[in-house]
This record gives C-alpha cells, sequence and structure tokens, in this order.
C-alpha cells in the first residue's frame, strides 16, 4: 500500500498549517503512566510533522505547545513543561540547522521562565538565517490575550500620533499580532477529537479549513498529517463567493 503523501497534489499544499497538539495527559493515562510522560512522548510527534513540512515544503507550521490557561495546570506539570522545553530545544536545533527550518515563536515572552526564553532566543538566532520551513512555537500564547495587546499598542500610537484611528484596517491590525510576519493558516488541525479552537490564532482562522483528528498527539505521525492535507485538497474554499464563480 503506498503512502497517502503520493495522493497530494504539490502546488496545492497549504502555505501555512497551525496545530492544536492535544491529548499527551489522555495518551499518558491510558497506559497507565503520569501526564508528564505524555509529554515526552509529545516530543516525537512534534518531530516527525516539522519534518513532514520540512520535507513537503511547506512554508510555514505553527504548534500550539502551551497555552495561557495551561499556567492553570499543576506547578508539577508547568515545571516539567518548561524544562522539557528547555531540553527539546538544546538537542533539536541541530536538526532545524540541518532541515533549514528557522525557528519562531509568539506569545507573552515575559510570562516565561527566563533559561526557557533564554534558549528559545539562542535557537531562534541560530536558525534566523535558514530559509525553509518557518516553525512558530505558541508558547504562553492565547489569541485574547495577542488581541489585547495589539489594541493597546494601537492606542499607544494613536496617542503619540504615530496613526489614526480611521487609518486602522483589516490589514494594519494584522500588523500589531504576533504573526505579523506569517501569512494565515489555511488549515488547522487539532489532534485527541477535542471539537474546540481553545484561544489559538482566533483573528487568523477566520477562513482557515478545521480538521479534527481522532490521534492522540504523542501518536500523531506523518501519515496522520498527509491525511489532514489531502482531506483539506478536496474542500473548495468559497471565501463568501458561490460555487460558479470560484
Ligand atoms: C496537550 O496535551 C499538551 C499541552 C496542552 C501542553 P494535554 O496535556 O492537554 O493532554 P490531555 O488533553 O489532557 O489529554
Ligand atoms: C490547548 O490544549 C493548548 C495546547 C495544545 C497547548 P488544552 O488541552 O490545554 O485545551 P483545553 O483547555 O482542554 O481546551
Ligand atoms: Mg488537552
Amino acid at each position: 500500500m503506498g503512502s497517502i503523501k503520493d495522493q497530494l497534489i504539490l502546488d496545492k499544499l497549504p502555505r501555512h498549517v497551525a496545530v492544536i497538539m492535544d491529548g499527551n495527559g489522555r495518551w499518558a493515562q491510558k497506559k497507565g503512566n503520569s501526564r508528564i510522560f505524555g509529554h515526552q512522548h509529545g516530543v516525537t510527534a512534534v518531530r516527525e510533522i516539522t519534518e513532514a513540512a520540512a520535507e513537503l515544503g511547506l512554508g510555514y507550521l505553527t504548534l500550539y505547545a502551551f497555552s495561557t490557561e495551561n499556567w492553570r495546570r499543576p506547578q508539577r506539570e508547568v515545571n516539567a513543561l518548561m524544562s522539557l522545553l528547555v531540553s527539546t530545544i538544546s538537542s533539536e536545533t541541530k536538526t532545524l540547522l540541518k532541515n533549514n527550518v528557522k525557528l519562531n515563536t509568539i506569545g507573552c515572552k515575559e510570562c516565561l521562565p527566563k533559561n526557557v526564553l533564554k534558549k528559545l532566543e539562542d535557537s531562534e538566532k541560530a536558525t534566523s538565517e535558514n530559509t525553509g520551513l518557518t516553525l512558530t512555537l505558541a508558547l504562553s500564547y492565547s489569541s485574547r490575550w495577542e488581541i489585547v495587546e495589539a489594541t493597546k499598542k494601537i492606542a499607544v500610537d494613536i496617542q503619540n500620533g504615530k496613526t489614526k484611528t480611521n487609518e486602522i484596517t483589516d490589514e494594519v491590525f494584522n500588523t500589531y499580532l504576533t504573526t505579523y510576519n506569517l501569512p494565515d493558516p489555511e488549515l488547522m488541525i487539532r489532534t485527541s477529537g477535542e471539537l474546540r479552537i481553545s484561544n489559538f490564532l482566533l483573528w487568523q482562522i477566520a477562513y482557515s479549513e478545521l480538521y479534527f483528528s481522532e490521534v492522540l498527539w504523542p501518536d500523531y505521525r506523518k501519515e496522520d498529517f498527509y491525511e489532514a492535507l489531502l482531506d483539506y485538497q478536496k474542500r473548495e474554499r468559497r471565501f463568501g463567493k458561490t460555487s460558479q464563480q470560484i
């Protein structure tokens, strides 16, 4: 049996795919292990999907790794996630360089522990000249946080006379978001069977295609990703027009 990859139309791939990586805790609990064990195994899936995206030549992959709301989890789990981040970035930067992947982060940087931020910034710097896939990690990110921050910056610019109220358009607003340098995702995937967005990229997914997979994140592999891309390619994106106009 061939790979689903062979059925993909390479010039009709999305430029940007965003993923809500969910189900680590349930995966571990099913195996009688701690939730942290699930997060550790989630790293394998991150590696796989990043590699798949780079191989296919996608421009942008954005992964929801830690939400603003995730700070509410037990301290032990939060600490484990933060140290996992540090160790993963340390060990994976080589692979990012080898695969021409540029690392980018979005979210509240000041909210992260200093050592985490330092690792992220080092890796972003080391990969900044890469011209392949842009891998964006959303960390301490939530869409409402981002939109409120953007609004505050706009208010300051108006106060300082840098811009005027009637000059704020959809495009201008976009430049104040943390994703100012990314195109909107054409496709958003959520794993683990949950059917919600959980405060991720609300502005940016205005016209994204949504795809939900039952697979728990630590089990998510390239074939699952290809399946989502294939499903995306079968859809008609109308942007308000009629089918006849497309
Ligand atoms: C996703 O898996 C990873 C993070 C949110 C950090 P979860 O930890 O949410 O796993 P479930 O949803 O409890 O199974
Ligand atoms: C969303 O997953 C955040 C990430 C994947 C990082 P959660 O598992 O935290 O989402 P909810 O709270 O169940 O909606
Ligand atoms: Mg979850």
